[in-house]
């Protein structure tokens, strides 16, 4: 079926003879002018647009640093330096895209993070939350893949630590590990699979399964922070009483806040690009040098959660392999969080104590996790880690039982909202 109002026939301007062959008007209405979200909605639901501009300025520096970027192990770390003191404007579009990566993790973080207080994840939109998921993976791998290609000592050796992880599984691991580098060690020849991977495969993956992810979303209808469905309530024309149209009422805010974002962001690209090591460091101002190890290996923040845990745990036997489950149950179990919960509540504001207790808890066992990772393996920080890898697990395996303890508030049949 085409669009009712054209037909190729009586189609009349350059906008009906367009509409008439794709259906473009069709889509921007069903997608953004006649899409309707929850008046209720927060400042919590701005991190999926702003996730969404991250992408593309990403994607957009991304074109432009490798037009002059060598994917090569004799001439990577040299291009680098090229782009940085000799391309036109190159030291800001590297800044703009190394800190662009650690901006794009605290904004999906943020935004896991209100799936969880709001209970996003839960029926009708468990699929948006795989897709979210399945984007939080091919984000990680396009991270990891990134970091190698400057061919700083800390990408090497980085690299170097989380390939050999693949190595401890048993029977396939050191084929595993061998296939991913290509070579016996992380040479040119993964430098170049390395690169491929993430300037064409995974943004390509990450594009399709953004677009997914939205489809889904506009598929169910947008949640809001009182769990309740605005679906339910709909005036004589099919519109829901409690929505307001996607575009003017939301896109403003969008923009309201990537301007608000931009200013934040450009303090740290002109002010701090490398957060004191944090978004980039220090090893990584040497070129790799595969006999000499940097003093202390750690990935990037956005990784050390996992990598405390993958170190919490003793390798016994002489393996790590047990270190490396916990890490990655770490990350599975989060796909099975809308099956996990069951609390008879979806919202935070209509949960008891213990729930809230519990989400708290989480959120500070993820923060000191991520800060243990940052450290060397002495002093408290194993201890530290040991705990609060247990209070992450106890907050997923637990949930079945926890969410459903203490008394709840009755939830609204419709949204509460005060108009401004
Ligand atoms: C490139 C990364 C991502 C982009 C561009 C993106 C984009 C969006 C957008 C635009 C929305 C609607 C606005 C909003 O609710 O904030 C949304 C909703 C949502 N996202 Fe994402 N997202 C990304 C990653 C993730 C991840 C990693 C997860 C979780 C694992 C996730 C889970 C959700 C959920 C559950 C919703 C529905 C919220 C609701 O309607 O109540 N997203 N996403």
């Amino acid at each position: 079926m085409g669009n009712p109002s054209y037909d190729t026939a009586t189609a009349r301007g350059l906008w009906g003879w367009i509409n008439a062959r794709f259906p473009l008007e069709k889509m921007l209405k069903e997608h953004v002018t006649e899409y309707y979200a929850p008046k209720n909605i927060n400042v919590w639901y701005l991190f999926g647009g702003l996730a969404l501009f991250v992408l593309v300025l990403q994607l957009i520096t991304g074109i432009f640093l490798t037009m002059s970027y060598k994917p090569s192990a004799t001439e990577a770390f040299a291009s680098v330096e090229y782009i940085m003191r000799d391309v036109e404007w190159g030291w800001l579009i590297r800044y703009l895209h190394s800190t662009g990566a650690s901006a794009f993790f605290i904004v999906v973080y943020l935004h896991m993070f209100r799936g969880l207080m709001y209970g996003s994840y839960r029926t009708p939109r468990e699929l948006i939350w795989i897709f979210g998921m399945l984007i939080y993976l091919a984000l990680m791998a396009e991270a990891f893949m990134g970091y190698l290609l400057p061919w700083g000592n800390m990408s090497y050796w980085g690299a170097q630590v989380i390939v050999s992880l693949f190595g401890t599984i048993p029977v396939i691991g050191d084929s595993l590990a061998e296939w991913i580098k290509g070579d016996y060690f992380i040479s040119d020849i993964t430098l170049n699979r390395f690169f491929a991977l993430h300037v064409v495969a995974i943004p390509l993956l990450l594009v399709f399964l953004v677009v997914a992810h939205i489809l889904a979303l506009h598929e169910v209808g947008s949640g809001n922070p009182d769990g309740t469905e605005i679906k339910k309530y709909k005036d004589a024309n099919g519109i829901p009483l409690d929505g307001m149209r996607f575009h003017p009422y939301c896109t403003v805010e969008d923009v309201l806040a990537v301007g608000v974002f931009l200013l934040i962001f450009c303090g740290v690209v002109f002010f701090a690009p490398t957060m004191g090591g944090i978004f980039l460091e220090p090893p990584n101002f040497e070129i790799a040098n595969p006999m000499q190890t940097p003093p202390h290996i750690a990935p990037v923040w956005y990784f050390t959660p996992f990598y405390a845990m993958l170190r919490a745990v003793p390798s016994a036997f002489g393996t790590q392999i047990w270190g490396v489950i916990v890490m990655f149950a770490a990350i599975v179990v989060l796909f099975f969080l809308p099956w996990l919960d069951r609390s008879p509540v979806k919202s935070i504001r209509y949960k008891g104590w213990i729930p809230k207790v519990a989400l708290a808890l989480f959120a500070v066992s993820f923060v000191v996790l991520g800060y243990c990772g940052m450290k060397p393996p002495s002093g408290i920080f194993p201890l530290l880690a040991r705990i609060f890898t247990g209070v992450y697990f106890v907050f997923f395996l637990g949930m079945p039982w926890w969410s459903r303890w203490g008394r709840f508030k009755p939830v609204p049949e419709r949204v509460t909202h005060n108009a401004h």
